[in-house]
């Protein structure tokens, strides 16, 4: 699957022979990212920092370092982006530094949210000081390659969230609107959002935000809707589905997540916020009906469960901005999804070694007790009928 990646035009921030900074890199998007990145083999180099949480994962990285051209190309350091000593030394070589580094999972950030602060905010206030004081050698000319020529600052690139708009009912979000996140997860990601927008005003560094629409896709933790649902029903084992199933999520394609990324990068403007929407929205209900046809399994493995709390209801954004830039998402959410769920099928080891020690823990406190409360849903993918029933489900 190709990600709309045009090369850099003259006057690009960054382009062909970039060493390139990815905070994140062995989660979900980051690895997509670096995957797609070296693999156009244009002479980039990357170098990952991770901290390998459970959610980083280097095996997402094998197709980089099985390739030897690639791998040449490519540095693996672990370590924390709230560590500036670490972080220090890796901006200064980098041309960029691009932050997919989070906690990600809105249920976790529920249960415990302070590692999410630690990352999304103190980790971020880390790499923006250290671009901060790399813009500063760039403006004395302290900042020189190998051969003593002058560089310019680096350039930062937050990737940031639709959930930091809170939840709309209606309409679509707009990059000047307010945020309003309502998790623990959201707000984190906001903090970070505005810290690095305060970055711009206040220091003038070249930073640009995107702010991506739920993401699907090969190699996602199996802690998400699609890739859960998806495992759980490989196993026949009950899918919660939680409260109505009529909540409403934007869904971006991996591919066209990270390749939004790589295009705001190149030819964002300096200060500038992206909205990266999918144009695939979708219920939750209709998620799953779609996925388990993929998978010819029955909608009576489908749990009501009881809600999440502060349950947004609807994400949308308003992707004019960064189409006038000359970016499109190019995969269908359909044939998106039944690819992905066919990889999940056809990876078993992936996603039984993520489904790990650390796994069973997490799912028996996550779901232990939703589940001795759960009834059967109620069949019909996608709506209610007028007189507030259930329409009949398609299959069944
Ligand atoms: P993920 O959980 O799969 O990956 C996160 C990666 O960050 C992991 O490899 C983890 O080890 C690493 N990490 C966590 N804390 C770190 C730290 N302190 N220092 C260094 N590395 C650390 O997440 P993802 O789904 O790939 O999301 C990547 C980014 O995109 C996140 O910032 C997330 O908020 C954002 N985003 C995600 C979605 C989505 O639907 N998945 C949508 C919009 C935006
Ligand atoms: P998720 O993948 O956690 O993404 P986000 O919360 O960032 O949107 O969840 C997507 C939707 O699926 C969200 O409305 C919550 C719902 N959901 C369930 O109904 N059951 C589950 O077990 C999970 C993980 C999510």
């Amino acid at each position: 699957m190709t990600a709309d990646r045009a090369p850099a035009p003259s006057g690009a921030r960054v382009g062909p022979g970039s060493h390139l900074l990815v905070c994140g890199g062995a989660g979900f998007i980051g690895s997509c990212f670096v995957r797609e990145i070296l693999a156009v083999r244009d002479r980039t180099r990357v170098t990952v920092l991770d901290k390998l949480t459970y959610a980083g994962n280097l095996a997402n990285l094998a197709a980089v370092t099985n390739d030897p051209e690639q791998a040449a190309r490519y540095r693996f350091v672990r370590g924390d982006i709230a560590d500036p000593a670490i972080v220090g030394p890796l901006v200064a070589e980098a041309d960029a530094v691009i932050d997919l580094a989070a906690e990600s999972h809105v249920d976790r950030s529920i249960l415990d949210p302070s590692a999410f602060l630690l990352t999304g905010v103190l980790g971020v206030h880390v790499l923006l000081e250290a671009v901060r004081r790399e813009s500063e050698r760039a403006m004395t000319g302290e900042r020189r390659d190998a051969d003593g020529r002058r560089r310019p600052a680096p350039r930062f690139l937050q990737v940031s969230t639709d959930e930091v708009y809170g939840s709309i009912e209606e309409g679509r979000s707009a990059e000047a609107d307010p945020l309003a996140p309502r998790s623990p997860y959201a707000a984190a990601k906001a903090a970070g959002d505005l810290l690095v927008q305060s970055y711009r005003a206040t220091y003038g560094l070249d930073v640009v935000i995107t702010r991506g629409a739920n993401t699907y896709g090969p190699y996602q933790h199996p802690e998400k809707l699609i890739p859960l649902f998806t495992t759980n029903a490989l196993q026949d084992l009950p899918l919660p589905l939680y409260g109505d199933g009529f909540q409403r999520r934007d869904w971006v394609h991996v591919a066209d997540h990270a390749g939004a990324i790589a295009f705001v990068l190149a030819h964002g403007k300096s200060g500038e916020v992206y909205n990266v929407p999918g144009g695939g929205e979708r219920t939750n209900r209709e998620i799953v009906a779609e996925l388990l046809d993929v998978l010819r399994k029955p909608w009576t493995l489908v749990r009501s469960v009881p809600d999440r709390p502060g349950h947004d209801r609807r994400y949308a954004m308003d992707g004019t901005r960064l189409a006038a830039l000359g970016w499109r998402a190019r995969v269908q959410f359909d044939e998106g999804l039944e690819e992905t769920v066919a990889w999940y099928r056809d990876n078993e080891a992936w996603w039984r070694a993520a489904r790990g020690p650390e796994w069973d823990d997490y799912y028996s406190t996550q779901y232990r007790e939703r589940f001795a409360a759960s009834v059967a849903a109620p069949p019909g993918p996608a709506t209610r009928t007028a007189d507030g029933g259930w329409a009949p489900d398609r299959d069944e």
